[in-house]
C-alpha cells in the first residue's frame, strides 16, 4: 500500500486493513512450520505491538507451539524494495552470528526467511523493550543509570563485532543535503515548524561539520534503527532486533538514534540536570561508561547528534494535520535540544 493511501485510512477502513494484515500473517504459519519440521496444529498467536503508523501493513506475532516453545513471526506487506529488505535480514544474521560468543549480548536467530518477501520467523528474545525497562525505573523498579550502562555496553559490543576499521570523517555529502533542505525552506518549497530555528540548526551543522572534518574514528556497520523499542532486555541478556541498514558505517548515528528517535522521551526531566543536547548529564555519564567512550566531547559524534536532530525536525514538515499537537510538542523539544547544542558549542 502506498504511503498516501495509508495516510488516508481511518476508522473502519483502518481496522479492516489491520485485520487483513493479521490474517495474512497467520496464514504463513503452515508453510513455515512444515519447512522447519514443527507441528502446524496447536500453535497459538499473540499480536505484538508494532509501530502504530505501520500496523495496517505489518504484523509481528508471538507464536507458541504445543511444546511451549516460542517464536516471533514478522511480516511486512508494504511495497518495499525487496533487495533492501533482504540486505537488512543479511545484516541481522551477520550480527546474530558475530554476537554468539559475546556473553549477555545477542540478536535472535532468524530461523526461516521467505525467498522473496520480507517474512521471517525468528527466535523469541526474552524480556522487556529497553524503552519499557527505562520507564519502569521511574516507578522504582531497577536503576536508571545501571540500565543505561547495560545498553551502552551492549551497543559497544554490537559495534565491536561490526567493526570496519579506522576511517576519516568527511562531512561534505551530508552537508550538501543540509544546504539543499535549507534552500528549499527559504524558497518556500518546504514547510517546517519553527523555520528560523531550523535554519539556525543548519548553520550549526556546517560549523560542527568543520570541526569534525578529517577526524579519525572507528567505523562500524550500523544497526540503522537503534531506538529503545528495538532493544530487548532480560536480566541476563540484551538483544537487538529490527536492523535497517546494510551499508552505513557511522556508529555515531546509532547512538544518536537511541537518544533522539523517540524525542522528547529521553530528554532530561524529573529533576535530572540537562547536559549535552538536553539529555541528562547522568544519562550521558552512564552511557559513556557502558560504551567505553566519552561521546559528547567527540566532534564526529556531536555532528551526528545534530544531524539526527535535523532529520527529526525535517520529518515534522510532513505530519498529518490530526497529529498537530504531537508535532508541536516534538518541535518545541527540537528547539530545546538545539539550544542545548548551541550552549555547548566551543
Ligand atoms: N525476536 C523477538 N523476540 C521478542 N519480541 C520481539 C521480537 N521481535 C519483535 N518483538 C517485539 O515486537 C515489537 C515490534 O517488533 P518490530 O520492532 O520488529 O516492529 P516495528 O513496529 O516494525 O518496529 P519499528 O517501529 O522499529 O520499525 C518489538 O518492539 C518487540 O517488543
Ligand atoms: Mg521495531
Amino acid at each position: 500500500m502506498s504511503l498516501e493511501k495509508r495516510r488516508q485510512l481511518t476508522g473502519e477502513d483502518l481496522h479492516a486493513a489491520i485485520d487483513d494484515v493479521q490474517a495474512r500473517t497467520l496464514a504463513l504459519w503452515p508453510r513455515i512450520a512444515s519447512d522447519l519440521g514443527l507441528p502446524v496444529a496447536g500453535a497459538s498467536f499473540r499480536r505484538l505491538q508494532v509501530n502504530s503508523r505501520r500496523q495496517d501493513s505489518r504484523s509481528v506475532q508471538e507464536v507458541t507451539i504445543a511444546t511451549g516453545q516460542r517464536f516471533v513471526l514478522r511480516a511486512v506487506f508494504e511495497e518495499t524494495n525487496t533487495l533492501r529488505q533482504r540486505r537488512f535480514f543479511d545484516r541481522h544474521e551477520q550480527a546474530a552470528n558475530k554476537l554468539k560468543p559475546v556473553f549477555g549480548v545477542s540478536s535472535p536467530k532468524l530461523l526461516w526467511r521467505d525467498q522473496d518477501r520480507p517474512f521471517v520467523l525468528m527466535e523469541f528474545a526474552h524480556g522487556n523493550t529497553a524503552f519499557r525497562e527505562l520507564a519502569l525505573t521511574e516507578y522504582g523498579f531497577g536503576d536508571r543509570s545501571q540500565t543505561i550502562r547495560r545498553i551502552g555496553r551492549a551497543v559497544a559490543e554490537l559495534h565491536r563485532v561490526s567493526d570496519v576499521g579506522y576511517m576519516k570523517f568527511w562531512p561534505k555529502p551530508l552537508l550538501i543535503k543540509v544546504s539543499k533542505r535549507a534552500h528549499a525552506l527559504r524558497s518556500g518549497d518546504l514547510s517546517i515548524p519553527k523555520p528560523k530555528r531550523f535554519l539556525g540548526l543548519c548553520a550549526h551543522l556546517h560549523r560542527a561539520g568543520q570541526r569534525a572534518r578529517g577526524q579519525v574514528f572507528r567505523g562500524a556497520s550500523e544497526h540503522g534503527d537503534l531506538h529503545l523499542r528495538n532493544i530487548l532486555m532480560s536480566e541476563s541478556e540484551v538483544s537487538f532486533i529490527d536492523y535497517s541498514n546494510h551499508d552505513g558505517v557511522f556508529p555515531q548515528r546509532d547512538i544518536a538514534d537511541i537518544w533522539l528517535s523517540n524525542c522528547p522521551d529521553h530528554l532530561a526531566s524529573g529533576g535530572r540536570a540537562p547536559g549535552f543536547g538536553h539529555i541528562a548529564k547522568e544519562d550521558w555519564a552512564a552511557f559513556a561508561e557502558g560504551y567505553g567512550a566519552d561521546l559528547t566531547t567527540d566532534p564526529v559524534f556531536r555532528f551526528f547528534f545534530a544531524l539526527r536532530l535535523f532529520k527529526l525536525w525535517s520529518g515534522l514538515g510532513h505530519k498529518r494535520p490530526d497529529q498537530q499537537q504531537k508535532t508541536n510538542s516534538v518541535a518545541a523539544a527540537a528547539v530545546e535540544v538545539f539550544e542545548a547544542l548551541l550552549g555547548n558549542e566551543d
